[in-house]
Parts: C-alpha cells; sequence; structure tokens
C-alpha cells in the first residue's frame, strides 16, 4: 500500500523525512553559528580586560566557540545544498528571496574565508561580528520570505 507521498508503510523513510532532518539540523547548525556570534562581543572585551591570564583562561574557549562556529557555517551549507537538490531545482534562482539570501551567505563566506588568511588583521574583530550578524540576519529574513 502506498501513501500519497509514494511511501510503502510508516517504517520507510521517505525522501520527505531525510528533509526534515535535514532542515533540523539546519536549524540546529544556525542556532550554533548566531550564538557564538551574539556571546563573543561580551566575552572578548572581558577577556581582554583580564590580561595575560584571562587569555590563558579563556583563549582556548574563544577559539573552540569560533572553530565550532565556523563548523556550523559548513553544516548549514551542506545541509541546505542537499534540501535544494532534493525538493527544489534551479528555478529556485528565480525566487529574489532566496537570490538574496545567496548573497547573504557569499558575504558571511567571504568573511569566513578571509579570516583563514593574512588579511583577517585588516578586518577588526568587532566590524567581522557586526558584517556577520547583519549577513545572518539578513539571510534569515530572506529565507523566511524565500520558503514561506
Ligand atoms: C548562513 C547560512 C544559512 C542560514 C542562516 C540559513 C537559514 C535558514 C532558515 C532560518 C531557514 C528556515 C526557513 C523557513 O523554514 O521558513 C532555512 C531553510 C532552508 N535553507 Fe537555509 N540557511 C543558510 C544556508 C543555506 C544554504 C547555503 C542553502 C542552499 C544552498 C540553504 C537552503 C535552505 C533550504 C532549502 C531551506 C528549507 C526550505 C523549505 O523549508 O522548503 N540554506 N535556512
Amino acid at each position: 500500500m502506498t501513501d500519497k507521498a509514494g511511501s510503502t508503510g510508516p517504517q520507510e523513510a521517505s525522501m520527505d523525512d531525510i528533509f526534515r532532518l535535514l532542515l533540523f539540523i539546519h536549524f540546529g547548525a544556525l542556532l550554533f553559528a548566531a550564538t557564538t556570534n551574539l556571546i563573543m562581543p561580551a566575552l572578548m572585551p572581558r577577556m581582554m580586560a583580564l590580561g595575560a591570564e584571562g587569555r590563558t583562561i579563556l583563549g582556548p574557549l574563544t577559539r573552540q566557540l569560533s572553530i565550532n562556529a565556523r563548523l556550523s557555517l559548513l553544516v548549514l551549507v551542506l545541509t541546505g545544498v542537499l534540501m535544494v537538490a532534493i525538493r527544489y531545482d534551479t528555478g529556485l534562482w528565480a525566487n529574489p528571496w532566496f537570490a538574496a539570501k545567496m548573497a547573504f551567505i557569499a558575504v558571511i563566506t567571504l568573511g569566513i574565508g578571509l579570516s583563514f588568511t593574512p588579511w583577517s588583521r585588516a578586518i577588526p574583530p568587532k566590524v567581522f561580528g557586526s558584517i556577520t550578524r547583519i549577513a545572518l540576519v539578513g539571510t534569515i529574513f530572506c529565507a523566511v520570505m524565500a520558503f514561506n
């Protein structure tokens, strides 16, 4: 017996289930990226104010948060691309909100990419954080507009 989605039974995982799982992971990664982006401006000045001791104690924490946030962006992109592959086609680009979402993501990815190069010193951490924050908000807004 098949239902409307073409599944043969309740036990069988459908592409819809995989899509939902990917969307769930997408939101989880978004939580991580956004939380780190919000906590950093509160954490960094306090760490710096504590001097060498502060850097010894909190340095590994802020480094770990920063690595995890970058990994979560990677997870966002991977799950996003997979969801598009499962449910949409290239016609999605005709939706200006989707195109705008991708433009914001390009800004975030470019910033993170630069952070791995010697140019990272050219962007003060505060500016980097603000740009990423604005682009994240823009991405979420465009995602909601694009898909609802
Ligand atoms: C910084 C990176 C990203 C953020 C913050 C983000 C944010 C979001 C949010 C908030 C939603 C939920 C929208 C809703 O259900 O109303 C969403 C869904 C989605 N995103 Fe992303 N996203 C990111 C990257 C990507 C990328 C790179 C792609 C694809 C190339 C992508 C494709 C999708 C798709 C296909 C959905 C689900 C649409 C649906 O429910 O049918 N996302 N994203």
